[in-house]
């Protein structure tokens, strides 16, 4: 075996690797150059979803001919003036990208320093293929073609030139969205897809995130110990079926970060299905010392000193957020129902509920909600007749003279044994009795616990889990909070804590897992939210034993009493699984269906 010095180009080709994955991956080096550069205005340029030509044109600060040369050759970078890598506000760094993209495709750098002339250097796939004048104004434009064309180990890798053309604008968006006071455009085949002018970061996330969030976002603003987290969430109820509309921020770079990831799926942990995703745009900001930028080759993740305080702002922030908004909705009467049901006529239903194959590109309206069936009645008048041939399925009750003004109404019927249909003053309440009920049984155990009545379980065998200390020194500052729930633990040495007892609610659990996940809990709350959750997530499950089930026949007081209950109690308005556990039918709506207006 003989060890030799690899050869540049071949070190090129292994590092792009590493940095050029595919068309959007050469995309958004070139953007993240044009932003580094100043730039007030990029416009990128698409063929054929990028497979054909990847082309970014930037007003930023040029390079001379000599500096073209040389931004081509490995670890050259104008970004680390002061070697300070711990320091980094610039997208690049590493000096890798034009190099390593040049020796996978053919290259075109043409640029221009304001009161010079321009230059262009082109390399064929690592080999230097000429340079000479070229007219442009001042700026840089650079262009790749053919990308992969002569490698054909990683041209198999590639999609159709659609699945690029939607990772291309993905890429696109998620910078236009970091830096909404640059200006962008974005032609795909010759077809202006996007014009964005310099906004502010809310105008920018709303411009390209679909309109529907207006309405159904929650806008977020917290800020502790340092960290601050803006941004806009879903609605529990407006969902997705793939996770692709999530974009997230660190110091305004664009990141796929797991602990972020994780956290906002944590914040929405009982309020959605498995299979349904939030849509947000969340940016953290951290102090720079705080945040370690060069972990990954594409700068796509990141690693915190405090990972813990980062997790808890945003599960913290986001559940509050979200507690407060479901109050408000249960209060006022639910938002999304009216639509639900005056959009079952116009709704695109190959659009909703059936998640798109996540590489397509969005259409117009890339949102889904929970759609309520159709409301058949208005349907078939002949199949309904049939229905007076058997006895109604239906219970009603006869009417009292006046409404009294409950939000969600009196109680007038059952229908199926598993719909509460109620009057309200303003319209028409149909009411999923096993969702709803299963809600409230959830929120009293999750009151009975806030009283402080769990029961533990002592462990035979006193588990030691070993932590960072941090980590260790918050669970020991919430011992006793976390001895109220069930939960005993105490310090073992400097990087280690001793568990007693669990909460008998948990069975069989996890419990590194457990405190490590508390500490980051603990971390934004000082408190004990994520035991908390936990424990919902067992007693959502009892909660759903212990529930009346659809196919009940109620009285008129059960009804009632249910009703009464929901209107008082936190988050009522979503099963827990985030279901709508109500819908409102308002007299104009009632019009609408009957014609009348
Ligand atoms: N659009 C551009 N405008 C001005 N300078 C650029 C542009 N693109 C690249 N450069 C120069 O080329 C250098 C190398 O770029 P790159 O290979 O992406 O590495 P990095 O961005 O990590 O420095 C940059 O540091 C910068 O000086
Ligand atoms: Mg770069």
């Amino acid at each position: 075996m003989s060890i030799r010095r690899l050869p540049p180009e071949l070190i090129n080709r292994i590092a792009a690797g590493e940095v050029v994955e595919r068309p959007a991956s050469a995309l958004k080096e070139l953007v993240e150059n044009s932003l580094d550069a100043g730039a007030t205005q990029v416009a990128v340029r698409l063929s054929a979803g990028g497979l054909e030509r990847v082309e970014v044109t930037d007003d930023g600060c040029g390079m001379r001919p000599d500096e073209m040369r040389l931004a081509l050759e490995r670890h050259a970078t104008s970004k680390l003036p002061g070697d300070a890598i711990d320091q980094v506000t610039s997208f690049g760094f590493r000096g890798e990208a034009l190099p390593s993209i040049a020796s996978v495709a053919r290259l075109t750098l043409e640029s221009r320093v304001r009161g010079s002339d321009g230059w262009r250097v082109e390399v064929d796939h690592g080999v230097p293929a000429g340079e000479g004048p070229a007219a442009l104004p001042p700026g840089t434009r650079t262009r790749v073609e053919g990308l992969f064309d002569k490698v054909p180990a990683r041209r198999k890798f590639l999609r159709t030139p659609r699945a690029e053309y939607a990772a291309c604008l993905d890429a696109v968006k998620r910078l236009a969205m970091a830096r909404s006071d640059v200006a962008f455009t974005l032609d795909h085949d010759g077809r202006r897809i996007l014009t964005l002018q310099p906004s502010d970061a809310p105008a920018r996330v709303a411009a390209l995130l679909a309109h529907e969030l207006d309405r159904n976002g929650i806008g977020i603003d917290v800020a502790r110990d340092g960290l601050r987290l803006t941004g806009v969430i879903s609605l529990p109820t407006f969902n997705r079926g793939v996770a692709d509309q999530q974009f997230l921020f660190v110091n305004s770079r664009p990141v796929k970060d797991r602990l972020l990831v994780g956290a906002l799926r944590a914040a929405y942990r009982d309020l959605l299905a498995r299979d349904r995703h939030p849509i947000a745009a969340l940016f953290v900001e951290v102090p720079l010392d705080e945040v370690d930028v060069n972990v990954h080759p594409a700068k796509t993740e990141v690693r915190f000193r405090d990972a813990s305080a980062v997790r808890g702002l945003i599960v913290g922030g986001l559940r509050r957020a979200l507690d407060e908004e479901s109050q408000r909705s249960a209060a006022r009467e639910q938002a999304a129902a009216p639509v639900m049901w005056t959009s079952s006529a116009s709704y695109d239903a190959g659009l909703n509920g059936h998640p798109r194959e996540s590489g397509d590109p969005p259409s117009s309206s890339p949102f889904e909600g929970r759609q309520a069936p159709a409301f058949a009645g208005v349907t078939g008048v002949a199949e309904d007749q049939r229905l007076f041939d058997h006895a109604p399925a239906a219970r009603a009750e006869p009417a009292v003279e006046a409404v009294p003004s409950y939000p969600l109404g009196v109680a007038r019927g059952q229908v199926n044994a598993t719909y509460i249909v109620a009057e309200a003053e303003d319209g028409l309440v149909i009411v999923d009795q096993h969702a709803a009920h299963e809600r409230l049984v959830l929120e009293r155990m999750r009151a009975a616990r806030e009283g402080g009545a769990v029961a533990r379980q002592a462990l035979l065998l006193p588990e030691v889990v070993e932590l960072d200390e941090p980590d260790c020194d918050r669970l020991e500052g919430a011992a006793s909070e976390l001895a109220d729930l069930g939960l005993d633990v105490e310090r073992f040495g400097a990087s280690a804590m001793l568990v007693r007892a669990v909460p008998a609610a948990l069975g069989k659990t996890d419990i590194p897992g457990l405190l490590a996940d508390l500490a980051a809990e603990i971390a934004e709350l000082g408190g004990a939210l994520l035991l908390r959750d936990k424990l919902d997530h067992v007693a959502a499950t009892i909660a759903c034993h212990g529930s009346v089930r659809a196919g009940r026949v109620l009285s008129v007081a059960e009804m009632n009493a249910l009703l009464r209950e929901m209107e008082v109690t936190p988050r009522s308005g979503q099963c827990n699984h985030g279901r709508p556990t109500w819908v409102k039918l308002a007299h104009s709506d009632l019009e609408k269906l009957f014609g009348r207006r």
